[in-house]
C-alpha cells in the first residue's frame, strides 16, 4: 500500500512567520511547515536568533534559505540544524527582482551546476534533509528536458527531495504575484519527473485548493504543498488531516483553535513584546465560508490596531462572530 502523502504549507514571505506556523500547527498536527525565505545575508550579518526563532510546537518545520554562495549556504544550513529545524530548503523558485539581483531564487534554475555545488556544500554540512523548491521552467527554458537536466544534476549532488511549483516563472515583465497566476499550471510535467526519478521525493505545488485535487493526483506524487489556500482558508488543513491523512483522532474545532491562540498571544507579548496585531493578522481566514465570518474579520481588522490592544481582542472577535452567526441562523 502506498504511504500517505506528505502535506506541507508553503514558504510565504511576510505570511508564514512563526506566529502563522504556530496557528497552522493547531489546525494540522501533521503538515510540514516551511518558514518564509530567509537570506544567507540576513542570517550571517543580521539578527540570526530572531530570524531562526520558532516554537517547539511547530515541528516538523523546515527552514527555507535564499542565497547562492555555497559556503554561506552551508554555514546557514548548519545554523538551521543547530536551531533544531527538520529540513533545509533552497529557494530556486522566487522570481522577484530583488532576489534576481542577489542571483538567487528562480534565476538559479539556469545555473543547475552551480545549484548542484550549493547543494553538495549544504548536504556535507548537515545531517538533516536538504531539499530544493523550484519551478518547472523559467522564461524560454521551458520544456521537460530543461527541468529534467536541472533535477538530474541537483539530485546527483545529494538532493533527494524537490518541491516543484508547477508553473514556469517569467523573470522579467511579470510581478511575483502575476508569476503565481499567469503562467499555466502543468502537473503532467511534474508527474513525468516523478516517473523518471522514482527514487526521488517529488512534491507538487501550485493551485491546490480542494482535497479532491490531492486525491486525484495522490498516486502521481509523494506529497503536496499548499500555499495561498492555507493562508486564506486555513481550516482547509483540517479537511486535509481528515480526508487525505485519514486522521481520525481529536482535532481542534475552529473555536478551540481561537481559544488556544489567546495564551499564545499573551506569552508572546510577555516574552517578546509582540503586539497582538502581528498574530491576529494571520487568523482572519479561519472562519472562511462560515456564519459570522464577516464579524470575525471586522473586529480583527480594527481592535488589534488600537493603542495598547492585547490578546483579549481575540475573545472579542470570537464573541462578535458567535453573535453574528446566531443572528444569521435565526434570520
Ligand atoms: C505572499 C507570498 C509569498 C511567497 N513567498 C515565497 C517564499 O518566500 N519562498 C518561496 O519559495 N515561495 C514563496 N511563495 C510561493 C509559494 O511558496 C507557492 O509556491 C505559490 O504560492 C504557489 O502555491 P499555491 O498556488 O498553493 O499558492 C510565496 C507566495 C505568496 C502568495
Amino acid at each position: 500500500m502506498k504511504c500517505l502523502p506528505e502535506i506541507s504549507v508553503a514558504p510565504m514571505m511576510d505570511w508564514t512567520d512563526r506566529h502563522c506556523r504556530y496557528f497552522h500547527r493547531l489546525i494540522s498536527p501533521h503538515a510540514l511547515l516551511y518558514t518564509e525565505m530567509v537570506t544567507t545575508g540576513a542570517l550571517l550579518h543580521g539578527d540570526a536568533e530572531r530570524f531562526l526563532r520558532f516554537d517547539v510546537a511547530e515541528h516538523p518545520v523546515a527552514l527555507q534559505l535564499g542565497g547562492s554562495d555555497p559556503a554561506d549556504l552551508a554555514r546557514c544550513a548548519e545554523m538551521g540544524q543547530a536551531q533544531g529545524y527538520d529540513e533545509i530548503n533552497l529557494n530556486c523558485g522566487c522570481p522577484s527582482d530583488r532576489v534576481q539581483n542577489g542571483r538567487f531564487g528562480a534565476c538559479l534554475m539556469s545555473e543547475a551546476s552551480h545549484v548542484a555545488s550549493c547543494i553538495s556544500s549544504m548536504v556535507e554540512a548537515v545531517s538533516i534533509p536538504v531539499s530544493v523548491k523550484c519551478r518547472i521552467g523559467i522564461d524560454d527554458l521551458d520544456d521537460f528536458a530543461f527541468l529534467d537536466k536541472f533535477v538530474s544534476l541537483v539530485a546527483e549532488a545529494g538532493c533527494r527531495k524537490f518541491v516543484i511549483h508547477a508553473r514556469k516563472a517569467w523573470l522579467s515583465g511579470l510581478s511575483p504575484k502575476q508569476n503565481r497566476e499567469v503562467p499555466p499550471l502543468d502537473y503532467e510535467r511534474v508527474a513525468a519527473i516523478k516517473e523518471r526519478y522514482p527514487q526521488l521525493e517529488i512534491i507538487l505545488n501550485g493551485g491546490i485548493n480542494l482535497t479532491s485535487q490531492i486525491s486525484e493526483n495522490i498516486d502521481e506524487f509523494d506529497g503536496f504543498m499548499i500555499g495561498r489556500e492555507a493562508y486564506s482558508n486555513p481550516y482547509f488543513l483540517h479537511e486535509i488531516e481528515r480526508n487525505i491523512l485519514k486522521n481520525t483522532g481529536q482535532l481542534l474545532s475552529r473555536d478551540e483553535v481561537v481559544l488556544a491562540m489567546i495564551p499564545y498571544a499573551r506569552a508572546q507579548r510577555e516574552h517578546y513584546g509582540t503586539p497582538v496585531k502581528s498574530i491576529t493578522r494571520h487568523i482572519l481566514g479561519l472562519y472562511h465560508g462560515e456564519l459570522g465570518a464577516k464579524a470575525w474579520k471586522r473586529v480583527l481588522s480594527t481592535l488589534p490596531y488600537e493603542a495598547d490592544a492585547a490578546e483579549h481582542v481575540i475573545l472579542s472577535a470570537l464573541d462578535a462572530k458567535n453573535e453574528a452567526a446566531a443572528r444569521q441562523k435565526a434570520a
